[in-house]
């Protein structure tokens, strides 16, 4: 099988070096010869062995050229990576991709067309970098009907909360090291604010539960308003911060779907998953619940997901074209989400105020069930609340009360809880 690349970056680097150093590793890698891969820019430095004339910046040469039987696309973006895989699939070849964006957007085309020409997509790195979620879900699991998919699939965002938990490092600093480890994506936003984590969540209900769903129709907040404040208050309230991508299907069969930043408490499973490191916690029926960890970004452990997709097509194994997606309704996410919630509200310093906001959550039905209050070293008075667990909807209107308060300065933020099952 002759191998023909789009991208030589983190990702491209790390499976050309795995191509080109077969010894030691599954025989079914000797089949494989990576013959040609496209670049941007000839001139860059590149750490690996492959002989320069491999590189072109003739990238529809690759998808067109007719020794090529795998094209593996790892340039990232939409455009041209949309057009390149079309072509590509058009001319009859199978098509690995990491790119979770492309797939989360343009799935449906791209599969429906691989289907027409009877060739493979495959996409193992485009969710929790080297753990083969896809592979399991699509293979191992497959006996289960998937109830609930929970997962830390960001781990650029990981990273970034890890340092600022266990170092104190700003959240600066800990990005500008994510992106330095390779970690981050071309636009770092997309990993801060959630999107890349929602893609990756559509990615999950495709694959997971049949479902097709867009991506702007899932509720997402990132984690720009974590502060150290609240890192502090999960501390001490024995939680956890993490961004969480939450998958569940309700009684009616409904699909709920949403992304934010989660106090999960510290004796469940995610709460101990650090750095850069991805877990997906699953539960089906039959199966159970089970979680799969590992890391989630970087050039070795993605790089060992791309080339496992290639080897499931050297050795023929069932392709993605043949996907079944059902018809479903999606709940609307955070608005009928059932948890308790934390919630930190700022105020001046009276010293009736925590317990006139605990009785106006009370009002609302959202009882608190514990508090925690002290002055700030700016002088106001800062509460830390944790509620009951009460539908979104319920606490927002509470809030709206709450800020209504002469006294109250702000909600700082409001976080749902993943509580150890
Ligand atoms: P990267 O380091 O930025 O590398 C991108 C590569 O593609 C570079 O070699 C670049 O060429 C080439 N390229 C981009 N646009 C091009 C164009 N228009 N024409 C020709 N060449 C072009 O990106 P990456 O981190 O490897 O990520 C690649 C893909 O994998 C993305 O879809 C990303 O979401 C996905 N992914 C990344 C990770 C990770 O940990 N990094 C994990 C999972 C999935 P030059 O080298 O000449 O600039
Ligand atoms: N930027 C992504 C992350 C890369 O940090 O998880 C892996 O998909």
């Amino acid at each position: 099988m002759k191998i023909g690349m789009l991208g030589l970056g983190t990702v491209g680097g790390g499976v050309a070096k795995i191509l080109e150093s077969p010894s030691g590793r599954t025989p079914l890698l000797f089949k494989v010869e990576l013959v040609q891969v496209g670049v941007r820019d000839l001139t860059k430095p590149r750490h690996n062995s492959l002989p320069p004339q491999k590189l072109t910046t003739h990238l529809e040469k690759i998808v067109t050229d007719a020794e090529i039987d795998i094209v593996v696309e790892v340039m990232g973006g939409l455009e041209p990576a949309r057009t390149l895989i079309l072509k590509a699939i058009e001319n009859g070849k199978h098509v690995v991709t990491a790119n979770k964006s492309l797939i989360a957007a343009y799935g449906s085309e791209i599969f429906a067309s691989a289907k027409d020409k009877g060739v493979c997509i495959a996409f193992e790195a485009a969710v929790g970098g080297g753990i083969p979620i896809i592979q399991c879900l699509k293979q191992s699991l497959g006996a289960n009907k998937i109830k609930q998919i929970t997962g830390i699939v960001n781990g650029t965002t990981n990273y970034i909360l890890s340092q600022m938990a266990q170092k104190g490092v700003s959240f600066d600093d800990a990005l500008q090291d994510a992106m330095q480890k390779g970690y981050a994506e071309a636009n770092p936003t997309a990993d801060v604010d959630g999107i890349d984590a929602t893609e990756k969540l559509a990615i999950l209900a495709l694959v997971g539960f049949g479902i097709k769903v867009d991506c702007q129709k899932i509720f997402k907040t990132g984690i720009r308003s974590i502060s150290q404040r609240d890192i502090a208050y999960a501390k001490a309230m024995n939680y956890t911060i993490k961004l969480l991508a939450n998958a569940r299907l309700n009684e009616d069969d409904s699909l709920q779907l949403n992304v934010q930043p989660h106090f999960v408490e510290n004796s469940h499973p995610l709460a101990a998953i650090n750095d850069v490191f991805n877990a997906i916690f699953l539960e089906g029926d039959p199966v159970g619940q089970l979680m799969l960890y590992g890391q989630g970004a970087g050039e070795g452990a993605t790089a060992s997901a791309v080339v496992s997709d290639i080897l499931n097509i050297v050795s023929s194994s069932a392709s993605w074209q043949n996907i079944h997606v059902k018809s479903s309704k999606l709940a609307s996410a955070s608005q009928e989400m059932e948890s308790n919630f934390y919630l930190r509200v700022v105020t001046e310093k009276i010293a009736t105020a925590a317990g006139a906001i605990a009785w106006s959550l009370g009002d609302f039905n959202v009882p608190p069930m514990s508090v925690q209050q002290q002055i700030t070293k700016e002088g106001v008075l800062e509460i830390a609340i944790i509620t009951e667990s009460v539908f979104r909807s319920t606490l927002d209107n509470a809030i709206g009360s709450i800020r209504g308060l002469p006294y109250v300065k702000e909600v700082a933020n409001v976080l749902p809880i993943l509580e150890a099952q």
